[in-house]
């Protein structure tokens, strides 16, 4: 099963990233996690939408195949960063790659709520007619006071998240094999 992962920070130590990286590894025998180089992006400007730069191209390749998508998003200011919604909004025009495509969401924050309100709002946005990907309901992961949760080499270790992620993610996955 083929999983194309937006990471919704750039930022070289995104607690969101290193995640997304230990997801990679621990469900490998499950599924094949492909995290989409969404830093390559330029600005998303209308005027260029219908000849688009390579980088989009790729992307937009990158999601057609495979059979579902990850988020894992930070919180800016109670919604998502700029930088996962610039992604979102140049792949949700002229070829709409994300419908029907089934979605989870993750997210880590040091705040305590676990970036709960970016995700309501990431929510709604993949609702939306040009997006059209589908999420579960409930199978929420917020992980909240997250600065005690990662060792200090950067691996994810706070054992009883671990166990509700895999079921979480068991879930998905169960979910992904019924629609694909
Ligand atoms: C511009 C900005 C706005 C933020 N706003 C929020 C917020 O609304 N709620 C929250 O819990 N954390 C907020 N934070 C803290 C982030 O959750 C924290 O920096 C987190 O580690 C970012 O994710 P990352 O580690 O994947 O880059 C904000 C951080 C920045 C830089």
């Amino acid at each position: 099963m083929k999983i194309a992962a937006f990471v919704g920070s750039n930022r070289k130590d995104s607690l969101n990233k290193k995640l997304t990286l230990f997801m990679q590894e621990r469900y490998q025998e499950k599924v094949e996690i492909d995290i989409l180089p969404l830093e390559k992006l330029p600005m998303y400007n209308q005027d260029n939408e219908l000849d688009p730069p390579e980088i989009v191209k790729e992307i937009r390749t990158k999601i057609l195949e495979s059979d579902g998508l990850l988020f894992a998003t930070p919180e800016y200011n109670h919604s998502i960063p700029a930088f996962l919604k610039n992604a979102l909004d140049w792949f949700s025009r002229i070829e709409k790659v994300m419908l029907n495509k089934p979605a989870m969401i993750v997210g880590v924050s040091a705040g305590v709520l676990g970036t709960a309100k970016a995700q309501m709002h990431l929510r709604q946005i993949l609702n939306s007619g040009g997006i059209g990907a589908v999420t579960l309901p409930g199978n929420e992961v917020f992980i909240g006071s997250a600065l005690d949760k990662f060792n200090e080499s950067g691996t994810f270790t706070h054992e009883q998240t671990i166990d509700f992620l895999d079921q979480v993610v068991e879930n998905y996955i169960g979910w992904v094999n019924k629609v694909k």
